[in-house]
């Protein structure tokens, strides 16, 4: 597990931007923490290094799933208002997760058996208004992956 401190919106948003250079089509990554923890801020900084402007991302709470097309396609999911995990059966969820794009799942944790073996969990957790604990652990051969590189890359532990 990986292990660091936010303690700023910018820093929150580079981070994502870190973790976004290493993501490859197929990559699943599983999103979690309170209401305004800074999760869609993370995906903001992931679309940035898939050259999709930080701008054209929001927040998909109404809409389910939002679909940006950048250097790979970047699925961006928020399970929060369903209110079952088979209502993901219905869009065809399997098709995103295992396609040609990077999935982000906001809330993924609230329907645990709609998840991919393999992927990146990440939990943020406010500490105070600027502080965010950000844990980040890798699931599977891929995910595990993912964290190694992101430490090798220098991306701060504690
Ligand atoms: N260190 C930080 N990391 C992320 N967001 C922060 C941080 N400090 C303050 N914030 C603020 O918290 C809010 C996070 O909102 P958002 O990303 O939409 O959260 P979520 O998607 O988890 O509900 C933003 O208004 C952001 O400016
Ligand atoms: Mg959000």
């Amino acid at each position: 597990m990986l292990s660091l401190v936010s303690t700023s919106p910018e820093e929150t948003f580079r981070l994502g931007a870190q973790v976004g250079q290493l993501l490859l089509p197929g990559d699943v990554l599983n999103l979690n923490g309170s209401l305004g923890a800074g999760k869609t801020l993370l995906v903001k900084g992931i679309g940035t290094s898939l050259n999709i402007p930080q701008d054209f991302i929001t927040s998909p709470t109404f809409t389910l799933i939002n679909e940006y097309d950048g250097t790979y396609p970047l699925y961006h999911f928020d399970v929060y208002r369903l209110e079952h995990g088979s209502e993901l059966e219905d869009i065809g969820y399997e098709e995103y997760y295992y396609g040609s794009g990077i999935t982000v799942v906001e809330w993924g944790n609230l329907f645990p058996n709609y998840l991919p073996d393999d992927r990146l969990d990440i939990v943020i957790e406010r500490l105070g208004e600027q502080e965010r604990k950000i844990e980040m652990t890798g699931i599977g051969t891929r995910g595990t992956q993912i964290v190694n590189e992101l430490r090798r890359s220098g991306t701060c532990t504690y």
